[in-house]
């Protein structure tokens, strides 16, 4: 069983990036795979409104000029997916929300495929805007049918340096247990499939 994660900061092995990996060790130590997409110098296009994934059907953009099929084919094959952003301006970075836009309109277009996978978003901030990053990445879950799992906080972490977020030990904790959570789910949800 899989899960993939998606970090949408600009600067690779970043603060996003550790919390990812904080959740991982979770994963890992309970059985599952995990695998970590950095967007960092991928270029993801904008949506471009030509609603082609309505007619095509075929669980792919018709843009097919840039990563964004691939990132879609990692997300149908994996059990549970992260998006994880750093806060730029009070949201998520421009290119999660491309990666959303294209993966959710194309998710739409194709009877919800990703329904009941497990979701985890993930925010980051130096100061302030972290909440409304996680509401924004969890709209991509919470329309798509998609089970939301949750910790002992929201799933934020604070720092504006890279590796700051190492000395904030809440969010290392509220990640740790998120982990642990998130392999719980999809232990019992894989579990109760195998059984029926
Ligand atoms: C363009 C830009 C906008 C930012 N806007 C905010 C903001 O609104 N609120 C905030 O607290 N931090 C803001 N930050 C700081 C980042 O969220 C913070 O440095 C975070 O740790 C970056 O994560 P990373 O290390 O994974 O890149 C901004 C950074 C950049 C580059």
């Amino acid at each position: 069983m899989k899960v993939v994660a998606f970090s949408g900061s600009a600067r690779k092995d970043g603060n996003t990036a550790i919390l990812v990996r904080e959740i991982f060790k979770e994963l890992v130590q309970h059985g599952l795979e995990t695998e970590l997409v950095q967007l960092a110098s991928i270029e993801i296009k904008a949506c471009l409104a030509c609603y082609r994934c309505f007619e095509n059907k075929d669980q792919h953009c018709s843009v097919e000029d840039d990563e964004l099929n691939q990132f879609i084919d990692k997300m149908l094959a994996a059990e549970g997916i992260i998006l994880a952003s750093p806060t730029y301006i009070g949201d998520v970075t421009s290119i999660m929300k491309a990666l959303i836009d294209r993966a959710g309109m194309v998710s739409r277009a194709n009877d919800n495929m990703l329904r009941r996978k497990v979701g985890a978003a993930v925010a980051v901030a130096s100061w302030g805007g972290a909440i409304h990053t996680f509401d924004s990445l969890n709209h991509f879950f919470l329309i798509g049918e998609m089970i939301v799992v949750g910790s002992s906080n929201w799933n934020l972490g604070f720092g504006r340096e890279k590796g700051q977020v190492l000395q904030d030990q809440k969010s290392l904790e509220t990640m740790r247990t998120l982990g642990r959570n998130m392999a719980w789910l999809l232990n019992n949800i894989h579990t109760e499939k195998a059984s029926r």
